[in-house]
């Protein structure tokens, strides 16, 4: 691989992560907030989904659409992405506690 593709990739890494600290994840214990979890389930699923989460590339993502779903299996998918989509998983830098707010958060379309 060559230096400038290697440089490439770590820039478009670290501008889609940039609200976002690996260490939170790694030890498992959130340090986010519920308004800064809300924040990011707005701007780095919203930039697939939809700001209003009508859809975009991601399909929509708003209570109706999600109503099949049982909150453990949104935080699954959530943790996990869905191989072979656009869909990436998300394990390395949320915790499953916080994946499990995301989707309760979708579920209802407010925090609790
Ligand atoms: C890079 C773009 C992208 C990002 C960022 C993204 N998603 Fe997705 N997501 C997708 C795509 C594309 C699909 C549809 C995959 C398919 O089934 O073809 C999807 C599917 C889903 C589904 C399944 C929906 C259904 O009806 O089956 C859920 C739930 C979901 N995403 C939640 C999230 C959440 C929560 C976040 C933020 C933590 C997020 N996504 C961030 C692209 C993205």
């Amino acid at each position: 691989m060559s230096i400038l593709r290697k440089s490439l990739a770590g820039i478009s890494t670290a501008i889609a992560l940039t609200a976002i600290n690996p260490a939170q994840a790694e030890n498992g214990i959130s340090t986010r907030t519920p308004d800064a979890l809300e924040q990011m389930v707005r701007q780095d699923c919203g930039s697939c989904h939809g700001l209003t989460f009508k859809g975009g590339l991601g399909s929509p993502l708003l209570p109706e659409n999600l109503a099949a779903y049982s909150v453990e299996d949104l935080a699954q998918i959530i943790l996990e992405g869905l191989p072979g989509t656009a869909m990436p998983p998300w394990r390395a830098i949320v915790t499953r506690d916080e994946a499990t707010w995301m989707a309760r958060y979708l579920k209802t379309g407010e925090p609790e």
